[in-house]
């Protein structure tokens, strides 16, 4: 029988019960339910008394609200993504997989918010201040006013906070911040919630930015607590494919902005190097094209971004053919195989696909099934798309090439860098202005494209529906 007031949270997804069981009833985690003391049940609110009971004010939707003030931390990619720079009494919660850069990123936005007169502190609970005073030597940010520490003790870290006036503080990392008034583990989800509660708070009551550092489980959440994505404005992912230098800061959650922006940043010896113009950072100009590889024209975030799929069709060894995708979503995959199939009569029933994003980039745009159909076709029948060509379009269940949004840009880039001919759902006159540098391949359905591909035919011309 539970005790009067005592719940039991989930560590895994941070679900309550009001009685313990061995396996959580929401995400199925075994040995995952933590007991939490609350001073009330969930739930009852205390009756207020008659003398302190204020009416709600209304408001209209026609008054004018002012754009909120930023702090403008100079890092362009970061301000960009948090939609024009930290909005003051905000908080942001930063994830990412342990070693993708968290840290280094977070260190370059306040020391170069720090250099613009921002009052901004550091606090490490992961590291001590050495170490991360020598990483900031390293990076030549040894310069900028930042003031750091080392505290895990959330206590100390509110009543510092509050002692000193600050317009930004970076919590490096929210798993690592323990309250003395729970009595739960460092890194649980009822210390991780309060910690976060209390920061959030204090973000609200000071106009002080708050930017929390969260680690990621293997599963891709941030670790623990879900609930700490709803209680902050902002929730940022950190993505970076071991092995290749690019990182990208995605919006996933933005109570002040877009969340399809995405920042580009580049790791090296000292630091991160922001990329201002990424469209052809992914994209592999030397040499010829390979039969099975397409150039996709994506747009991410307000900015286009050329970046090349790569598909290999091999006969199967197995019984089970393969299909492994990197960069690219796994059911989009198989219902591109399953149009090219039944709409194009090009069958991988027997044959294992692989499907590659070059430079560790994910896209998750619908315009990109042609270009990975176009990749897959190209394999399949050993024939290589044209050197200058970049290929997009969103294809339906019936096989239909469907346009995509902003076409023009997507042209306009292509040609900026080269590319002379378009594989799309694109008219005879698309590109308007710019018709002659870049021809099109107008395409209104699957199997005009496929068998573009497998005849060779790189004409121009305009689709037919
Ligand atoms: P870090 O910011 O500590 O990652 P996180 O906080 O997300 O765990 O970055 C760790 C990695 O970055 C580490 O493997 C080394 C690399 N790195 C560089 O390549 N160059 C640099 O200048 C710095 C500071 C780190
Ligand atoms: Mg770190």
């Amino acid at each position: 029988m539970a005790r009067d007031g005592a719940v039991y949270a989930c560590q895994s997804c941070g679900a309550t019960q009001t009685r313990w069981s061995g396996q959580c009833p929401a995400c199925g985690a075994w040995n995952s339910l933590v007991e939490e003391l609350t001073t009330r049940p969930p739930g009852a609110m205390k009756p207020a008394s008659k003398a302190r009971t204020r009416q709600l004010p209304f408001e209209g939707l026609d008054t004018a609200t002012p754009a909120p003030p930023r702090i403008v931390t100079g890092v362009d990619e970061w301000d960009r993504v948090c939609g024009g720079g930290v909005v003051p009494g905000s908080a942001i919660l930063v994830g990412g997989d342990p070693g993708v850069g968290k840290s280094t990123l977070l260190l370059q936005v306040a020391a170069s918010a720090a250099r613009r007169g921002v009052r901004a502190a550091y606090i490490s609970g992961e590291e001590a201040v050495e170490q991360v005073r020598g990483r900031a030597h390293r990076m030549g940010l040894a310069d900028a006013p930042v003031r750091l520490a080392a505290e895990t003790r959330l206590r100390a870290i509110v009543d510092g906070l509050k002692a000193d006036p600050f317009d930004l503080v970076v919590i490096d990392s929210i798993q690592t911040m323990w309250s003395d008034a729970h009595e739960a583990g460092p890194g649980s989800v009822t210390q991780v919630r309060a910690a976060a509660g209390e920061l959030v708070r204090l973000a609200k009551s000071r106009g002080l930015a708050v930017i929390l550092v969260g680690h990621v489980t293997k599963e891709g959440a941030i670790a623990g607590p879900r609930v700490v994505e709803h209680m902050v404005d902002a929730v940022f992912a950190f993505e970076g494919e071991r092995g290749y230098p690019f990182r990208i800061l995605r919006g996933a959650k933005n109570r002040f902005g877009a969340t399809d922006e995405i920042g580009v940043f580049e790791m090296g010896d000292a630091g991160l190097a922001e990329v201002k113009n990424p469209s052809a950072l992914f994209l592999d100009t030397s040499g010829e094209r390979a039969a099975g590889a397409a150039v996709f024209a994506g747009i991410e975030g307000s900015r286009p971004v050329l970046v090349e799929i790569q598909a290999l069709v091999a006969p199967s060894a197995y019984g089970t053919p393969r299909r492994a995708v990197v960069g690219w979503d796994s059911g989009r995959l198989a219902m591109v195989l399953a149009v090219l199939e039944a709409r194009c009569g090009l069958g991988f029933g027997d044959r294992d696909v692989y499907l590659n994003v070059a430079g560790g980039l994910r896209i998750s745009e619908p315009a990109a099934d042609l270009a990975a159909a176009a990749a897959l076709a190209s394999s399949a029948f050993d024939v290589a798309l044209p050197q200058d060509c970049v290929v997009f379009g969103e294809i339906s269940l019936s096989g239909e090439v469907r346009p995509v949004s902003r076409m023009d840009g997507r042209l306009k880039e292509a040609a900026k860098l080269g590319f002379r001919r378009a594989l799309g759902p694109l008219d005879a006159d698309a590109g308007g202005a710019l018709a002659p540098p870049i021809a099109p391949m107008g395409v209104g359905r699957l199997a005009d494209a496929v068998q573009r591909i497998q005849d060779a035919r790189w004409t121009p011309g305009g689709r037919r529906p």
